[in-house]
C-alpha cells in the first residue's frame, strides 16, 4: 500500500472526500488501477445461496451506486461488490458538501441521502453484465425516493426491475439520511415490507436471495423483533450494519459535530456487538453479512467468528487505498490456519461454541 499511503492517497486527500470518490470511480472506469495476478488463498473460499464466493470480503454498498465499476473492484481482489443504493427515480441527493473524512479517526461521515442515477440507468448496467456473461458476485441494493408517496412501491418496483440480473437483493431500510426510512425497520411495517418484497421477487426465474439491512441505532425491542420478523418470513440473510448517527466520545475530528451517518474505525465495536446479537437471535440459521469498521485480518476474522458468513467494507478503502483486499485475505488466510480450521466456513459463529 506503499504508492497509495505516500504518493496517491494524500494527492486525493488533498480534494473533497466526494470529489476524491468521483475521481477514484473515473480511474476505475477507464482501467487506471492496479492489476494483481495472485489469487486468493483458497481456505477463503465459500458457498452460500448456491453463490460461490472466493474470498469473504466484499465492497459494501454505497461506493458503486450506479453499478458502473463493480467489475474492475472485483479485479481488485473483492469476493464480491454490492451495487446501489438505487431509488426508482434518478434523484442529486443533499446538498453538498455531504461527505467527510475523519482521518484521526479513521472515520467518515456522510448525508449523501441516495444520490443516484435511477434504476433504468442501473439496470441497463447490470442487464449488460449478465448479457456478457459476467462472473463474479453482484448484489444489488435497493431505496425509496425521497419524495416517494409510497415507500412499498419504490422497492417493489426496484425488486421487479432487477430479480432477474441480481446475484442477491438488498433491501436497505437502514440509510439514515432518508427521512422515515429507518421506520420501515419497526415490526410492523417491516413485515408488510417484506411481504411485498417476497411477492414481487416470485415473478423472476431467477429468484435471487433476499436481504435486508439493518441500522446500528436500534433498542434491544427493536432488534429483536427484526430477528423474528427475519425468521417468520424466511428471508435469506441480514446485513449488519449501516452507519450510525451517534458519535462516540472517542471521536477527535472535528468533522464529528457534521450531521449524517459515521462509519470507518468508530463503528466497528458497535456494529460487531450487533452481528454477535444478531446471530444468537436467529439460531445461527439465518446467513448474516458483517460490515462496520473492517480495516485489517484481525478485524475481518473476528466479525466472521462473531458469527457474519460474509464481510464487507467501504471506508477502510478510502485510507488504505485498493489493495486493502489482497491484504486482508492474505491476513485473514493465515488467522484462520492459525486457528486450525479447514475453511472459512467453519470459522463462522467459532465464538459461540
Ligand atoms: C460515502 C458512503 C456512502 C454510503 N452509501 C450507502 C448506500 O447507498 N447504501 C447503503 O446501504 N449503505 C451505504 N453506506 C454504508 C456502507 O455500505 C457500510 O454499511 C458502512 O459504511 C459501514 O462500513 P465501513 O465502516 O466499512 O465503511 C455508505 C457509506 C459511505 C461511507
Amino acid at each position: 500500500m506503499k504508492f497509495y499511503a505516500s504518493i496517491l492517497g494524500p494527492l486525493l486527500f488533498c480534494l473533497d472526500a466526494e470529489h476524491a470518490h468521483y475521481l477514484s470511480l473515473i480511474s476505475l472506469k477507464l482501467g487506471l488501477y492496479p492489476r494483481y495476478i495472485k489469487r486468493p488463498d483458497p481456505i477463503l473460499k465459500s458457498k452460500l445461496w448456491d453463490l460461490e464466493f472466493p474470498t469473504p470480503l466484499g465492497v459494501a454498498a454505497g461506493f458503486d451506486k450506479n453499478a458502473e465499476v463493480f467489475d474492475p473492484l472485483l479485479k481488485l481482489g473483492f469476493g464480491f461488490v454490492e451495487t446501489g443504493t438505487v431509488t426508482p427515480l434518478a434523484q442529486i441527493g443533499n446538498d453538498k458538501p455531504r461527505m467527510f473524512r475523519l482521518p484521526e479517526d479513521s472515520g467518515l461521515i456522510n448525508r449523501l441521502g441516495f444520490n443516484n442515477k435511477g434504476l433504468g440507468y442501473y439496470t441497463r448496467n447490470i442487464m449488460r453484465w449478465c448479457n456478457q456473461d459476467g462472473n463474479g458476485v453482484i448484489g444489488v441494493n435497493i431505496g425509496k425516493n425521497a419524495n416517494t408517496k409510497d415507500d412499498i412501491s419504490d422497492f417493489v418496483a426496484g425488486v421487479t426491475a432487477l430479480s432477474d440480473y441480481a446475484s442477491y437483493l438488498v433491501i436497505n431500510v437502514s440509510s439514515p439520511n432518508t427521512p422515515g426510512l429507518r421506520n420501515l425497520q419497526s415490526r410492523i411495517n417491516l413485515k408488510k415490507l417484506l411481504d411485498s418484497v417476497i411477492l414481487a421477487r416470485e415473478i423472476s426465474a431467477k429468484h435471487p436471495p433476499l436481504l435486508i439491512k439493518m441500522a446500528p441505532d436500534l433498542s434491544d425491542i427493536e432488534i429483536t423483533d427484526i430477528a423474528e420478523v427475519a425468521i417468520e418470513t424466511n428471508i435469506d440473510g441480514i446485513i449488519v450494519s449501516n452507519t450510525t448517527i451517534e458519535r462516540p466520545n472517542t471521536l477527535k475530528n472535528i468533522n464529528k459535530l457534521e450531521k449524517g451517518g459515521l462509519s470507518g474505525g468508530p463503528l466497528f465495536e458497535m456494529s460487531t456487538e450487533l452481528l454477535r446479537n444478531m446471530y444468537r437471535l436467529t439460531d445461527g440459521k439465518i446467513p448474516l453479512i458483517g460490515v462496520g469498521g473492517i480495516s485489517n485480518g484481525v478485524q475481518a476474522y473476528a466479525k466472521i467468528r462473531a458469527g457474519a458468513s460474509l464481510i464487507q467494507l467501504y471506508s477502510a478503502m478510502v485510507y488504505q487505498g485498493p489493495r486493502i483486499a489482497l491484504v486482508i485475505a492474505e491476513e485473514l488466510a493465515s488467522l484462520i490456519k492459525k486457528d486450525h480450521f479447514s475453511s472459512m466456513s467453519e470459522a463462522i459463529g467459532a465464538d459461540h461454541r
